[in-house]
C-alpha cells in the first residue's frame, strides 16, 4: 500500500490570512486534520450554510463529516477552552466524540500561566508584545524550562495535585514579588482541573502513533498552521511573535511525523497584509485606506476583536516566507476586499539605510528603517465575489495574481479566495488535478527542479 499524501497549510503572514477557511475548503480531500502549534490565541471562523464558527483549538476539519482531527503535541491546551468549544460543537450538531484526538504529550495552559501573562505585559518596563493574554507564552516557557504538566500528567490526579501545588506556591510568589497579584487558590484550582481531566481522557492517545499509521494505511493527512511565519518564534519579527513554530518546521515537530513524510506545503496570505499586536508592519496604512480595507474585509481579531493594522501586500516578506516554509502552492484569500480599489500599490523591494537589500532584517532596529519601493498595479473595479472559475476573473485581477506567482520566490498559485463561504473559491486545473491525486505529482517545487 502507498502512504497517505499529506500537506502543510501554514500562514505566510501574521497569521489571519484566512486559513480555517481554506483547511475547511480542503477537509474534502484528506482524512485526518491535524493542528501542531499554538493554542486558543488561534481562531479560525469558517462559515457554513450561513453559520459563523470560530473555532481556537479544535482543528477545522471537524466540521467536516467523516473527517479526523488530531490536537498535536506541539500545542499548548486549555483544557477548560477545549471542553468548552467541544460543548459548543457537540450542540451545533457536530460529531466530535470518537472524531477528535489530543495528544497525550501536549502541554497544558493553567490559570497560573494567564495570571502572569496579564501581569508581566502591564509591567513597567517590559516590551508590550500585545499578546491574546490566553498564557501561551509563560505554558511554552515552563515546557522548555522542564517544569510543565502534560496532558498525560493532567490525568494522573495525584500528579496533578502535586504540580499544582507545587507551582502554585511557585507562581504565587512570583507573581507577587513582580506584579503585586493575587495569589491563586490551589486548591480550588485543582477541584476544577481534576473534572476537566475526567471529561478530557476520552479524547487523549499517543496522536504520534495515530497519524504515522494512518499515513502508513494509506490515509491522507493535513496538518493546520496556526499564527503565521512573521510570528514564528524563531523566523519571526521577534520578539514580537508567538512562543511557537509556526512555520512548516513546526509540523514535524508538533505532530511527531517525520519530514520525509510531508509532500507539500501550502502557504496561505491574504491579498493584502494585516496584523494584530505590536510589532513592525512595513506596509502598514495610516491613512483611510487602511481604514477602507479594515472595514470591507471586517479586520477585527476573531479571539480579542482587536481592530486589525491593515497594509498593502509585502512581497519581500513572501519570499522569505516561501524560504523558511519551503512553500510549493500559494492560496491568495480575500482579494474581493480590493474590488473597488483604482490602484494598488504592492511593495516588490526594501531599502534599510537607503541602500536596497535582499534580505529580511533580524534587528529589531532595522525592521522601523525599511523604506518600502513599491509597484503600482491597476485595480479592476469589478465585484468578484462569488467567481468560481480563474477565467472569470476580470483582466487586471488575474494580471495581479500572476505578478503575485512571479515574484513569490517560486510558488505557484493554487487557489484564490473571494469570499468566507466554502463556494467562494476557486481551484486553479493544476492544483485541483493534484488534490485529487496521489502523492507522486504533489509537489511543482520538486517537478521543476
Ligand atoms: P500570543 O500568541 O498570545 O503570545 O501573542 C503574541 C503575538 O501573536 C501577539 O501580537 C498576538 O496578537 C499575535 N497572535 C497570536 N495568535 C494570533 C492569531 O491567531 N492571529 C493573529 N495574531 C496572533
Amino acid at each position: 500500500m502507498s502512504k497517505g499524501r499529506t500537506a502543510i497549510i501554514v500562514g505566510a503572514q501574521w497569521g489571519d490570512e484566512g486559513k480555517g477557511k481554506i483547511v475547511d475548503v480542503l477537509s474534502e480531500k484528506f482524512s485526518i486534520v491535524a493542528r501542531y502549534a499554538g493554542g486558543h490565541n488561534a481562531g479560525h471562523t469558517v462559515i457554513i450554510n450561513g453559520k459563523r464558527f470560530v473555532l481556537q483549538l479544535v482543528p477545522c476539519g471537524v466540521l467536516r463529516e467523516g473527517c479526523r482531527s488530531v490536537i498535536g503535541n506541539g500545542v499548548v491546551l486549555d483544557p477548560i477552552a477545549f471542553l468548552k468549544e467541544v460543548s459548543a460543537l457537540r450542540d451545533a450538531g457536530v460529531k466530535v466524540d470518537g472524531n477528535l484526538f489530543v495528544s497525550n504529550r501536549a502541554h497544558v495552559i493553567l490559570p497560573y500561566h494567564r495570571m502572569i501573562e496579564l501581569a508581566s505585559e502591564n509591567a513597567p518596563g517590559r516590551v508590550k508584545i500585545g499578546t491574546t493574554s490566553r498564557g501561551i507564552g509563560p505554558s511554552y516557557e515552563d515546557k522548555a524550562g522542564r517544569r510543565g504538566l502534560r496532558v498525560t500528567d493532567l490525568l494522573d490526579l495525584n500528579l496533578l495535585k502535586k504540580h499544582i501545588e507545587n507551582a502554585c506556591r511557585e507562581k504565587n510568589m512570583i507573581a507577587h514579588a513582580l506584579f503585586n497579584s493575587e495569589p491563586l487558590d490551589a486548591d480550588r484550582m485543582y477541584s476544577e482541573y481534576a473534572d476537566a481531566s475526567h471529561k478530557l481522557a476520552p479524547f487523549v492517545c499517543d496522536t504520534a502513533v495515530l497519524l504515522n499509521r494512518a499515513i502508513a494505511d494509506g490515509h491522507s493527512v493535513m496538518f493546520e498552521g496556526a499564527q503565521g511565519t512573521m510570528l514564528d518564534i524563531d523566523h519571526g519579527t521577534y520578539p514580537f511573535v508567538t512562543s511557537s513554530s509556526a512555520t512548516s518546521g513546526g509540523a514535524v515537530i508538533g505532530t511527531g511525523v517525520g519530514p520525509t513524510a510531508i509532500d507539500s506545503v501550502i502557504g496561505v496570505s491574504k491579498a493584502y497584509c494585516t496584523r494584530v499586536g505590536e510589532g513592525p508592519f512595513p506596509t502598514e496604512l495610516f491613512d483611510s485606506m487602511g481604514d477602507q480595507i479594515r472595514k470591507k474585509g471586517n479586520e477585527f481579531g476573531a479571539v480579542t476583536g482587536r481592530p486589525r493594522r491593515c497594509g498593502w501586500l509585502d512581497l519581500p516578506l513572501l519570499r522569505y516566507s516561501g524560504m523558511i516554509n519551503g512553500t510549493s502552492w500559494l492560496v491568495v484569500t480575500k482579494l474581493d476586499v480590493l474590488d473597488e480599489l483604482a490602484e494598488i500599490p504592492v511593495c516588490v523591494g526594501f531599502k534599510v539605510n537607503g541602500r536596497e537589500t535582499g534580505e529580511i532584517p533580524a534587528e529589531a532596529s532595522c525592521w522601523n528603517k525599511i523604506e518600502c519601493i513599491y509597484k503600482t498595479m491597476p485595480g479592476w473595479r469589478t465585484p468578484t465575489q462569488g467567481i468560481t472559475a480563474m477565467s472569470k476573473l476580470p483582466k487586471a485581477a488575474r494580471e495581479y495574481l500572476s505578478f503575485i506567482e512571479q515574484e513569490s520566490g517560486g510558488a505557484r498559485i493554487g487557489m484564490v479566495s473571494t469570499g468566507p463561504g466554502r463556494d467562494e473559491t476557486m481551484f486553479t486545473d493544476e492544483f485541483s488535478e493534484l488534490m485529487n491525486s496521489d502523492v507522486d505529482a504533489m509537489s511543482p517545487a520538486q517537478e521543476r527542479s
